[in-house]
């Protein structure tokens, strides 16, 4: 069997990593690099390892060895980051180094190889406290809260700067609140983890009022293959849903979904009553212009946050 593309995806052990492997493997030759420095282990991509056309490589896109015996790639698709954005606050180093170090990596690696595609997943932080909603991706000036927005701000200067200069086309994605199988974190996959330690009482970081909206990860993948695919040139593009669904809705919904009943719900109040320092209370991203590529999503927020409650319960 010929597979059609040789593919790269960084941090392909992790939640939309494995997933996006998941979706590649059955007609391409997929390489992945983790570190496995944010997951609990290889037990995401541990059913592809068999496989022939499927590559793992336990390394570190920080340390400047990882590249040195890698082959050319016809597309590399970028997610591995240090994805807690909470844990910015205590150390903003850890942010600089995994996400902006380790992306100058990757982009040396690039250039040296004259690799040609690049496929990028930025976030809905990098808009920080929008004052427009739906935030269309010409929104500016961008002024993120935290150092996870801000690094993933810098990557895409870099990635616009690379691209240019070397030819090679960028599609960078904002991604929503992504949820669903295989995840290791956010609000479903803490109050689920919660819930089962103690059915009686959940605490939920904030004042409660925040809502977001969320993809499900199927539709984020699909999505980002589908508008690289089909765009010319390096571009920027939110992935998300219209509406947003609040905090104490996903409360709700996880303890409807775990069969659960006279929960008592308590808010910490948290800072500025925000989960944590760096969290923006209310995103809302514009969709209109992946929409305008044709793309619809399977899931809207609410159904994508249900199917991501059957899948981690
Ligand atoms: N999940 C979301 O809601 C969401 C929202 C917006 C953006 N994103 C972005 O999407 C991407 C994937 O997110 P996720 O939720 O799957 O996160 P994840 O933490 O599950 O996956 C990231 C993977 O990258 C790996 N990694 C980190 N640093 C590395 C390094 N230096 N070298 C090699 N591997 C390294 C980790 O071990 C992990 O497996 C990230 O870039 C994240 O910032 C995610």
């Amino acid at each position: 069997m010929v597979f059609s593309k040789n593919i790269l995806v960084t941090g392909g052990a992790g939640f939309i990593g494995s997933n996006t492997v998941e979706k590649l493997i059955k007609d391409n030759e997929v390489t992945v690099i983790d570190n496995l420095s944010n997951v609990p282990d290889d037990r995401f991509i541990r059913n592809f390892q068999k496989m022939k056309n499927f590559h793992f490589l336990k390394r570190d896109l920080n340390e400047l060895s990882t590249f040195q015996d890698l082959p050319r790639f016809d597309i590399i698709i970028h997610l591995a980051a240090h994805s807690d954005v909470r844990g910015g606050f205590e150390h903003p180093e850890v942010d600089f180094k995994q996400n902006v170090e380790a992306t100058r990596n990757l982009l040396e690696f690039m250039r040296k190889k004259e690799i040609k595609e690049l496929i990028f997943s930025s976030t809905s932080a990098v808009y920080g406290e929008a004052s427009v909603m739906p935030t269309p991706e010409n929104y500016g000036p961008c002024k993120p809260i935290s150092t996870y927005g801000a690094t993933k701000l810098a990557d895409e200067a870099l990635i616009s700067a690379y691209s240019s200069y070397y030819d090679f086309k960028a599609s960078i994605f904002r991604f929503a609140n992504v949820v669903g199988k295989n995840s290791t974190h956010g609000a479903i996959f803490d109050f689920i983890r919660r819930l089962k330690e103690n059915p009686k009482n959940l605490n939920i970081l904030g004042d409660g009022t925040q809502a977001k909206s969320y993809i499900y990860v199927s539709d984020c993948i699909d999505a980002m293959l589908f508008v690289h695919s089909k765009s010319k040139a390096t571009d920027i593009f939110n992935l998300g849903n219209k509406g947003t669904t609040s905090i104490i809705t996903i409360a709700n919904s996880v303890i409807k979904g775990l069969n659960l009943s006279n929960v008592k719900i308590t808010l910490s109040g948290g800072y500025e009553g925000r989960g944590w320092r760096g969290d923006v209370k209310k995103t809302e991203l514009s969709t209109e212009k992946v929409a305008a590529f044709g793309w619809k999503n399977q899931f809207g927020s609410d159904a994508a946050i249900e199917e991501a409650i059957k899948q981690l319960s």
